[in-house]
Order: C-alpha cells, then sequence, then structure tokens
C-alpha cells in the first residue's frame, strides 16, 4: 500500500545540502590506493596506450608519482613490475636488486608516510607470461607455492607494508603468512586476491605490464566468472590461511560477489577497479560519449556502495582532486 501522499521521498532530494545530509555513501580519498608500474632505465615515462594518464616509470620518475599522490593524501600504491629479463621461473621477482624490491626501497626512503604495496604474482617475471611455474603444460601449484613466498619475503626485506599475492595458486596465502613469520615479518600484512576471475577487463593492463599468457589462458587457476558460491569458498579459505584485507577483482561486473562477501565477513575487503574498467571510461570520455569525471565519479561510489572499504584505481589521483576541489 503506497503511503504516498504522506511520503514524498523527494523531500530529501529537493535541496543541495539535504541531499548532502541524507547522503548514505562518501567516496574519500582515503579509501584509495594508486597502482604504479616500474620500469627499469632512467628518465622512463612511458604511457600505456589503452590507459590514458597510466604511465611505466622509471625510479625517478615513479617518486615524483608518489609524490603527487602523497600529496593529493592517497594513503597507499600498490606496486608492479617490468623486469630486466623474464625466465621460466620468474627470477627477478625475488632477487634483492628485482625492479620491484628496488622501487620499495625507494619510495620507503622518499615517502616513508606512504602505504607501500606489493603485487606478489609471477606473471610480469615469466618467460611464458603464467603466474606459476610451468610442469607438464600446467601451471604447478605446489611448486610456485615457494617462488610466491620467497616474492613475499623479499619484498618485505625491501621494506614492504603490505604484500599483495595476485597469483591464485591454492594455498598461497598460507605459504606467504608461515614464510613471512619464519623470517620475522609477522607485521606485514597480506592483501588477498582471494576472489580473482579469469577476465577479459584485464586486457590493458596485460599491454602495462607486458604479461599476456604465451600460451593458453588462466582459466585454469583464476575463478570462473559465472560462480559466487566458489568465489566466497575462495575468499573463506583465504581468510582461514590468514589473510587481512580481502580482494575482489574486478569491481564493476563483480559487485554482487563484493556484497556478498561484505555480508558473510567481516574482514577489511578492497575491491580491484581494473586496467579494462578504466580504459572503457576513458575511449568513451575521449569520444566525449559520457562525462568521464561524472560516471568515474558514479563507479567508484558504486564501489563503495557494494561494500568495499579500500578501492584500488587508476583513477585514484585524478579522483582525489575532484574530490578536494569539491571540498570533501
Ligand atoms: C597479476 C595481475 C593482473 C592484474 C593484477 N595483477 C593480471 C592478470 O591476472 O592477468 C590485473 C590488473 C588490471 O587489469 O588492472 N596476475
Amino acid at each position: 500500500m503506497s503511503q504516498f501522499p504522506k511520503l514524498r521521498m523527494r523531500r530529501l532530494r529537493e535541496h543541495p545540502a539535504m541531499r548532502r545530509m541524507a547522503q548514505e555513501t562518501r567516496l574519500s580519498v582515503s579509501d584509495f590506493i594508486y597502482p604504479l608500474f616500474a620500469t627499469h632505465g632512467r628518465d622512463v615515462k612511458k604511457e600505456i596506450a589503452p590507459m590514458p594518464g597510466i604511465y611505466q616509470l622509471s625510479l625517478g620518475k615513479l617518486i615524483h608519482e608518489v609524490d603527487e599522490a602523497a600529496q593529493l593524501g592517497i594513503p597507499g600504491v600498490l606496486l608492479f613490475g617490468l623486469p630486466a629479463k623474464k625466465d621460466p621461473m620468474g627470477t627477478e621477482a625475488y632477487e634483492s636488486t628485482g625492479i620491484i624490491q628496488e622501487a620499495i626501497r625507494i619510495i620507503k626512503r622518499a615517502a616513508p608516510e606512504m602505504l607501500v604495496i606489493g603485487d606478489v604474482c609471477l606473471c610480469e617475471y615469466t618467460d611464458h607470461g603464467h603466474c606459476g611455474v610451468i610442469a607438464n603444460d600446467k601451471v604447478d601449484n605446489d611448486r610456485t607455492l615457494d617462488l610466491l613466498a620467497k616474492m613475499a619475503v623479499c619484498q618485505a626485506d625491501a621494506g614492504a607494508d603490505v604484500v599483495a599475492p595476485s597469483a591464485m595458486m591454492d594455498g598461497q596465502v598460507g605459504a606467504i603468512r608461515a614464510a613471512l613469520d619464519a623470517k620475522g615479518h609477522t607485521g606485514v600484512a597480506i592483501m588477498a586476491y582471494a576472489a580473482k576471475f579469469a577476465s577479459g577487463f584485464y586486457g590493458p593492463f596485460r599491454v602495462a605490464a607486458d604479461s599476456a599468457p604465451q600460451f593458453g589462458d588462466r582459466r585454469g587457476y583464476q575463478a570462473d566468472p559465472s560462480s559466487i558460491r566458489q568465489a566466497l569458498r575462495e575468499i573463506e579459505q583465504d581468510i582461514e590461511e590468514g589473510a587481512d584485507i580481502v580482494l575482489v577483482k574486478p569491481a564493476l561486473a563483480y559487485l554482487d560477489v563484493l556484497a556478498a562477501a561484505r555480508q558473510r565477513f567481516g574482514h577489511p575487503m578492497a575491491a580491484y577497479n581494473v586496467s579494462g574498467e578504466y580504459s572503457m571510461v576513458k575511449a568513451a570520455a575521449e569520444n566525449e560519449w559520457i562525462d568521464g569525471r561524472r560516471v568515474t565519479m558514479e563507479i567508484l561510489t558504486a564501489i563503495k556502495r557494494s561494500g568495499a572499504d579500500i578501492i584500488i584505481t587508476y583513477h585514484a589521483k585524478e579522483a582525489a582532486a575532484w574530490l578536494r576541489d569539491n571540498g570533501h
């Protein structure tokens, strides 16, 4: 039975100040983590074609970008590395002179207040482009665990505050927690890419990180896009293995997974607003088919409304500037 005319929802909408007071979800710059791509060399700032505004950066340029992010109030950066050499075992991922370790050290020195998160996955470092080592034409789960654990320890040794395993190997969170603790890194947190789906939305990232698989695809280890119950079991498992933060990725096509996980688990939740989601907005805005700023803020708000405490997004800097301009 309608309560109209007694109830008029428009009373909450007509006056801008009323709208502002009644607003249920407020984006804040504190919600954002900014992903960065570190590369060897000097003075390299190479724009990633499908991701306007996002660059592969050598260390000096990287620091500049981190400074800008810090000035905007962004609390954390997530680091990906482009190694000098790739090999079947992804060796540079766990060498102390590897690009990501160098990047962590230099950021921690230049901007100690910035939370530094290292991506823990082999796909950028292996010549075959898979997230683990290959045996019998398959990604060998258990042998990969040792390497991921070594990679996480190596990042922690360099000063990472958080490690973010994204390889989707079974048992990776437990293996990493055990290795970190054994080396005294009990204070380093794990942000687990718990529900990471096998997604077409990673396309531009694979250009950015030069990490496309050279044969087959990732469906043998990343989660099936059609299945939410499996995804929730995966999150539960990562929590049991010691994840401090659990992550859903991509964000937009999986807001139902995020909302369901939010209902079920008390852990801080992150969502990864991935490269393809960014590229689509940029391409449409470039063509003036959509208002890029408006759509971006709508998307980020939707991700938060669905249950994310933390949003990993390539929009972080521009969104932070827009929030600041709006007086937030
Ligand atoms: C590494 C990794 C990927 C992304 C983050 N970590 C790529 C992949 O799994 O292919 C994707 C991020 C994005 O698309 O923005 N495994």
